[in-house]
């Protein structure tokens, strides 16, 4: 059987076994598929889903996003993690207002140009909303298609990656079926995720196996094959966490670049020694030293230690405020802060 039976089986597979219930697929229009998108970039579809309502809830059109204060929109954003998506994602609008009079465009290398949009992203709007024959290239995707070609070679390099993305230009749909070019693009995605897995494929609901020269070599899982590790470090933070006997907690704002970037944080050091330092030494004993875990950070381990201190609320801890718990669902936090402040956060 020939590949260009491909894009029909996985519009027809689409139809009939893919999501068509995801908030983000009311409508096909650009305002919600973006922001899906974004969302969806490091991040599970179960837990983007309400996010997603939130967001459309409080900003129900791009206007009212760009018009938002950027602390509200973090404050929206907070639990879901990679926070530059949050900030680029409120310039994005803005640029889309401005610029372009709250119209997204419609190519690909247009959209490309707005900030936090990368090339799967932008032919993930132009394919879904506007009906291009453009590919996407998300990891479920690319998972798809090296198994569906035995591709082997190792998608570290972009010689790798420029074939790859060939190679999947000419799968695209041809003929009728450039008509349902969504169906195409969504059917590529749910495939990676509900069937084609990372480690046990499900090859017998698969709609397209009778193609895929991984299943037939009896190897899907060797494909992609990608050298690339990501180069991960130790950091180690000790969160002093004062606390008014109200409930209120000592929070300052992080710097614009970094970890934890505009989120607002209980005060940070480097070391138990630190954090000592900068508490009376006749609080020392009333110090609650909370069992330490790692919180994991796209190239970082994060080492947290908590340390809980009652505090009376006449005392500061240089720059930052007190917070009281009425104040917190608003604001940024981490999610592992929110954890540790109260889970019902
Ligand atoms: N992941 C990225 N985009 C998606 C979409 N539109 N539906 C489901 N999962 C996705």
């Amino acid at each position: 059987m020939s590949l260009h039976r491909f894009a029909p089986l996985i519009i027809e597979w689409q139809r009939r076994h893919g999501r068509h219930d995801l908030p983000w697929q009311k409508s096909l229009t650009p305002y919600p598929v973006w922001l899906s998108e974004i969302m969806l970039q490091q991040t599970q579809v179960s837990t983007v889903k309400a996010y997603f309502e939130r967001f459309i809830q409080r900003f129900p059109a791009v206007q009212d996003l760009a018009q938002a204060e950027l602390d509200e929109v973090m404050g929206l954003w907070s639990g879901l993690g990679y926070y530059s998506r949050a900030r680029m994602l409120h310039r994005c609008a803005q640029m889309v207002v401005q610029e372009n009079g709250g119209v997204f465009p419609q190519d690909v290398a247009a959209l490309q140009k707005l900030p936090g949009i990368g090339p799967s992203t932008a032919a993930a709007i132009a394919s879904l909303c506007f009906g291009q024959a453009v590919s996407i290239m998300d990891g479920n995707v690319r998972r798809v298609l090296t198994r569906l070609l035995a591709f082997g070679e190792d998608l570290a390099t972009s010689a790798a990656q420029k074939n790859l993305n060939r190679l999947a230009h000419d799968l695209l749909p041809t003929g009728v079926w450039v008509q349902s070019m969504h169906q195409y693009t969504q059917g590529l995605m749910d495939l990676g995720a509900t069937v084609c897995h990372t480690r046990q494929p499900q090859c017998g609901q698969c709609p397209v196996k009778d193609l895929c020269q991984a299943h037939a070599k009896g190897l899907p899982t060797n494909y992609p094959v990608n050298t690339r590790k990501l180069l991960r470090r130790a950091q180690s933070w000790w969160l002093l966490i004062p606390t008014t006997a109200q409930g209120a907690v000592w929070l300052r704002k992080r710097p614009a670049s970094g970890i934890w970037a505009s989120l607002y944080v209980p005060p940070i050091y480097d070391s138990h020694q630190q954090a000592l330092q900068a508490v009376p030494t006749v609080w020392h004993a009333r110090m609650q030293v909370q069992t330490p875990f790692v919180h994991v950070l796209t190239h970082r381990d994060l080492h947290l230690h908590p340390l809980h201190l009652r505090v009376p609320a006449t005392s500061t801890w240089g720059e930052g405020q007190w917070w009281a718990p009425a104040d917190w669902p608003e604001l940024g936090l981490p999610a592992p802060l929110r954890r540790l402040l109260g889970p019902g956060l």
